[in-house]
C-alpha cells in the first residue's frame, strides 16, 4: 500500500473508531503479519488471490457483526433511557413525600396555632433559629434539615392544655404552671414511636425543650448531655424568642436585653441553663437571630 502499511492504517482506523469493522485483503500470509492484524483488532482477513466465495462468507460475517453491534447499542440506549426514566420517577416520588412531610408539619403547627394565636410566629421562627444554630455548630446538613422540620412542633403538646391556662392573660399560679409543664409529655406522646427519624426527633424536642443544662428544667430534670442535643439547641432558641416576644404578663425585650438574660440569667432563669458550647455559638451568631426575629413579625 502507498503512504502507510495495512497494519498502520488498521491501527489508525481503530484509534478513531473502535467499532469500525475491518476486513483486510492481503497477499501477506506470514504469521507475524497476521498476528499484528489480530492484535490491532482487525475483524477478518482474506488472502490474495481473492476467492470470491470465501470473501462473500467473510463479508456476511462482518455484516452480522455490525448488525449485532447495532442491536447491542440500541438495547443499551433503551436500558439507559429506562433507568433514567425510573430515576426521574423515583426523584419525583421522593420530592412528593418530602412535600407531604412539610405539609403535615405545617398543618400540625397550624393546629397548635388555632389554640393560641401568639404561638404561630414563634413556631415559625423556631423553624429558622434552630437550623441556623445547628449549622453554625458544624452539624450535618441532614441533622440541620431535620431540626428545621421538627423545631416548629416543639410546643404541639399545648393543644392538650385547657384554654383557661393556655390563654390566661397573666402569670400562672404554681398549680397552673404544673399543668402547663405537661405540654412536653403530651407533645412527646403524640409524636413518639415513629419509624421516621424526623418524627422521632420532633418527639425528642417536644419532651426536652424545657430541660436545662444545670438540671433545673422539666419534665425530667435532666442534666448536661443527658438532655438530647436537639433539645439543648431548641431550648436556647425557644428562650430567646420568648424573651423577645410580648406576652400578656410581660413586655417584649430588646435583642440586647434578651442576650443579657440568656448569658447571665435573671430572677426566673439562672445562668448555666444552657449547654456552654451551644451558648458560645449562639453568642457568635446572635445578630442573625435578631435579624430573623425582626423580619418574622406579624
Ligand atoms: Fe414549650
Ligand atoms: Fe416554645
Amino acid at each position: 500500500m502507498p503512504v502507510m502499511t495495512g497494519v498502520k492504517m488498521s491501527q489508525e482506523i481503530k484509534t478513531s473508531n473502535k467499532k469500525q469493522v475491518i476486513i483486510v485483503i492481503s497477499a501477506h500470509d506470514e504469521a507475524k503479519y497476521l498476528l499484528d492484524l489480530i492484535n490491532m483488532g482487525v475483524d477478518n482477513f482474506v488472502l490474495k488471490p481473492l476467492d470470491i466465495g470465501q470473501f462473500l462468507e467473510v463479508l456476511h460475517k462482518a455484516i452480522s457483526l455490525v448488525r449485532f453491534a447495532k442491536m447491542e447499542e440500541e438495547y443499551k440506549q433503551e436500558l439507559e433511557e429506562t433507568v433514567e426514566k425510573r430515576t426521574r420517577e423515583l426523584q419525583e416520588a421522593l420530592s412528593l413525600v418530602q412535600q407531604l412531610n412539610g405539609e403535615v408539619v405545617q398543618r400540625l403547627t397550624a393546629a397548635t396555632e388555632l389554640r393560641d394565636l401568639d404561638t404561630g410566629l414563634h413556631n415559625r421562627r423556631l423553624g429558622l433559629f434552630a437550623p441556623k444554630l445547628a449549622r453554625a455548630m458544624g452539624l450535618s446538613e441532614e441533622y440541620v434539615e431535620s431540626l428545621a422540620f421538627a423545631a416548629p412542633l416543639h410546643d404541639i403538646g399545648k393543644i392538650g392544655i385547657l384554654d383557661k391556662i393556655l390563654l390566661k392573660p397573666g402569670p400562672l399560679t404554681e398549680e397552673e404552671f404544673e399543668i402547663m409543664k405537661t405540654h412536653t409529655i403530651t407533645g412527646a406522646s403524640i409524636l413518639s414511636d415513629s419509624i421516621h427519624e424526623k418524627i422521632n426527633m420532633t418527639a425528642s424536642i417536644a419532651l426536652s425543650h424545657h430541660e436545662r443544662w444545670d438540671g433545673s428544667g422539666y419534665p425530667g430534670g435532666l442534666k448536661g448531655e443527658d438532655i438530647p442535643l436537639e433539645g439543648r439547641i431548641v431550648s436556647i432558641c425557644d428562650h430567646y424568642d420568648a424573651l423577645r416576644s410580648k406576652r400578656p404578663y410581660k413586655p417584649a425585650l430588646s435583642h440586647q436585653e434578651a442576650m443579657e438574660i440568656i448569658v447571665n440569667g435573671d430572677a426566673k432563669s439562672r445562668s448555666g441553663c444552657f449547654d456552654p458550647q451551644i451558648l458560645e455559638v449562639f453568642i457568635r451568631i446572635a445578630d442573625e437571630f435578631d435579624e430573623i426575629y425582626v423580619s418574622q413579625q406579624d
